[in-house]
C-alpha cells in the first residue's frame, strides 16, 4: 500500500496574488468545481479577510464543494482567523491555514516581532482556527531562510497546539532539490510529535526550482504538496500541479506515494485558468503545452509510430488532450448544447441564462460551422459578466483597414444607459479601436499586454485576445474571444476596462503584518 500524497492546489489565493490574475467570484466558483471534478484533495479558495468579496467568494465554494476539503488563508491574528472561519463554515470539510513568518529578515524588519512573539502568536492563531474546524494548517513563512533551531522550536508548539499538517514554505524561491529535501528531513527527524501531522511543501519558482523542489520534499516525507495549475502565482509563479502529479504517476517505481486525481482533467483545468486569467500557457510547458505531446521531429515521428514508447513516457489522453472533437454546428438544439455543457461542467444557473448563452452560440455557428469544446468555454467565459460587472458594453464597431491608407476605427459603447460614439485613427486597426475605445473610457490606464491565440485550429478559429491594463499600481486582466480578432481585441479591452472599475484591489496577505 503507497502513501497518500494530498494535492493542496492554491490557485484560487497564492496563484491569485499574481498581478492582474484576480478572479471574480463566478470565475472563481467555475475554477473550484473543475478541482473538485479534477479531485484535489484540498482547494484553497482565496484569503477571507482581505475583502467582503473573498469572504463571499470563500463562502460560496464551501457551500458548492463536497468532495474536496475547502480552505481559507489566514495571518495569525484573531481577525483574519475568525474570518476565515466564518467563511469556511458551509463547507463539508473545511479547513484553515494560518501562518506567520519565521526569517530573521521577515521577523525583524516586516513583523517588527522577537521570536517569543512569533511563536505566541503562532500558537494563539492555531487556538482560534480550532474552535471552526479541526483540520489546522500552519504555515512558517519564509522557512527556506529561518534557522532550523526555531523552525523545530516554533512547529513543536504549533503542533502541541493542535496543528494537523505542517507547511514548509520556500516564500522566496531561494532553495535547490537536494537542500530542500534535506531540510524536510531534518524537520520530520527532529520535530517532536512530527509524526502526528502531515508535512507539507509550498515551493515558489524564482530559480525555476519549484517542482524540483516540491519533489524533493515528497521523496524526504512531505505527503502534502502546494501547488497551482499552469503554475500560476506571483512573481516567476508557484510549483506546477500538472508537472508534479504526472511526476509522481509516471515515476512510480521511484515515489512511495500516490495521488487520487483524475489525470484526465489537467488540460481542461489549465485552460480554464489560462482563460479566465488571461495567462498564456507557454507552448513549451510541460504537460499542459500545446507542444507538450507535439513529435516535430521526422525521427521522433517514425519512432512513436513504430512504438509510442520510444518517445513519449506519458499519453496524451492521461491528461485529458483529446482531438479537437466536433460537438455542435448549426442545426444543434438546446438540449445537445446544454448536455455538452454539462459533459464540461459548466452550471447554467437558470432559464433566462441558457436561452443567452444558446443565442449567443447560434450566432456563433453562423460565423463558424463547427464549434469545439474549446469554443464553448470561451462563449462561457463570456457569459459569466454580471450586469453590474458591464459598465461599457460594444454595440458596434466600423474598421477600415486598407493597404496605404491610414486604419480608422468608429465604434459606439454603450455605458450607464446611454450610448455613446467616437472614433480614432491608428497605427493598425487594433490600435485604432483602442484609442477610440480610450477616447470614451477616459481610463488613462497604460496597455501592459496584448495577446493574441487561436483557440482551436482552421482560419475559421476564434481569435482569443488577452489585454492588461495598469492603473494607479492596479493590474487587470481582460478576454475576449471572436472569429474576427479585431472585434475579440475589443471585446478583451471592454472586459479589462469594466474590471478596473468594478474589481477592487487586492490585499496582499503576504505583504500585510
Ligand atoms: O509563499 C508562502 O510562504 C505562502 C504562505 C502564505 C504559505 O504563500
Ligand atoms: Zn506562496
Amino acid at each position: 500500500m503507497k502513501d497518500h500524497l494530498v494535492i493542496f492546489d492554491t490557485t484560487l489565493r497564492d496563484g491569485e496574488q499574481s498581478p492582474g490574475a484576480s478572479m471574480t467570484k463566478d470565475e472563481k466558483l467555475r475554477v473550484a468545481r473543475q478541482l473538485e471534478r479534477m479531485r484535489v484533495d484540498v482547494i484553497e479558495a482565496g484569503f477571507a479577510a482581505a475583502s467582503p468579496g473573498d469572504f463571499d467568494a470563500i463562502r460560496n465554494i464551501a457551500e458548492t464543494v463536497k468532495d474536496s476539503t475547502v480552505c481559507s488563508l489566514a495571518r495569525a491574528n484573531e481577525h483574519d482567523v475568525r474570518r476565515a472561519g466564518e467563511a469556511i463554515k458551509p463547507a463539508q470539510r473545511g479547513r484553515i491555514h494560518t501562518f506567520i513568518a519565521t526569517s530573521p529578515i521577515h521577523m525583524e524588519n516586516k513583523l517588527r516581532m522577537t521570536p517569543d512573539q512569533v511563536v505566541e502568536h503562532a500558537v494563539q492563531a492555531v487556538k482560534w482556527a480550532l474552535e471552526y474546524t479541526d483540520d489546522v494548517e500552519f504555515s512558517a513563512e519564509d522557512a527556506v531562510r529561518s534557522d532550523m533551531d526555531f523552525l523545530v522550536r516554533v512547529f513543536d508548539a504549533v503542533i502541541q497546539a493542535g496543528a494537523s499538517t505542517i507547511n514548509v514554505p520556500d516564500t522566496v524561491g531561494y532553495s535547490l532539490p537536494a537542500l530542500w529535501g534535506e531540510r524536510i528531513r531534518q524537520l520530520i527527524e527532529r520535530v517532536p510529535g512530527s509524526g502526528k501531522v502531515v508535512w507539507s511543501t509550498h515551493c515558489h519558482n524564482d530559480l525555476g526550482m519549484a517542482v524540483a523542489n516540491s519533489l524533493a520534499a515528497v521523496m524526504s516525507g512531505a505527503r502534502q504538496v502546494e501547488c497551482t495549475i499552469n503554475g500560476l502565482g506571483e512573481r516567476a509563479g508557484n510549483a506546477s500541479l500538472e508537472e508534479i502529479v504526472m511526476a509522481v504517476r509516471t515515476r512510480q517505481d521511484i515515489f512511495s506515494c500516490e495521488t487520487r486525481l483524475d489525470t484526465t482533467q489537467i488540460v481542461p483545468a489549465s485552460k480554464l485558468v489560462s482563460s479566465i486569467t488571461g495567462f498564456p500557457v507557454q507552448p513549451n510547458k510541460a504537460i499542459v503545452g500545446a507542444n507538450a505531446f507535439a513529435h516535430e521531429s521526422g525521427i521522433h515521428q517514425d519512432g512513436v509510430i513504430k512504438h509510442r514508447e520510444t518517445y513519449e513516457i506519458m499519453r496524451a489522453q492521461d491528461v485529458g488532450w483529446s482531438q479537437n472533437k466536433l460537438v455542435l454546428g448549426k442545426h444543434s438544439g438546446r438540449n445537445a448544447f446544454k448536455s455538452r455543457l454539462a459533459e464540461l461542467g459548466i452550471v447554467i444557473e437558470s432559464e433566462e441564462q441558457l436561452n443567452q448563452a444558446f443565442a449567443r452560440f447560434k450566432e456563433l455557428a453562423d460565423k463558424k460551422h463547427e464549434i469545439f469544446d474549446e469554443d464553448l468555454q470561451a462563449l462561457m467565459s463570456d457569459e459569466t459578466v454580471t450586469p453590474e460587472q458591464e459598465h461599457f458594453k460594444l454595440v458596434s464597431l466600423r474598421v477600415a483597414s486598407e493597404t496605404g491608407e491610414i486604419p480608422h476605427a468608429r465604434i459606439t459603447i454603450a455605458s450607464g444607459g446611454t450610448e455613446r460614439k467616437s472614433e480614432a485613427d491608428g497605427d493598425g486597426p487594433v490600435d485604432a479601436c483602442f484609442k477610440a475605445l480610450e477616447r470614451v473610457a477616459d481610463s488613462r490606464s497604460e496597455l501592459l499586454l496584448f495577446s493574441v491565440n487561436s483557440i482551436t485550429g482552421g482560419t475559421d478559429a476564434q481569435g482569443e485576445v488577452t489585454v492588461r491594463l495598469a492603473k494607479d499600481g492596479r493590474v487587470v486582466n481582460g478576454q475576449g474571444a471572436d472569429t474576427d480578432i479585431v472585434v475579440a481585441s475589443v471585446k478583451a479591452y471592454i472586459n479589462a476596462l469594466n474590471k478596473l472599475v468594478s474589481s477592487p484591489g487586492k490585499m496582499n496577505p503576504q505583504a500585510q503584518v
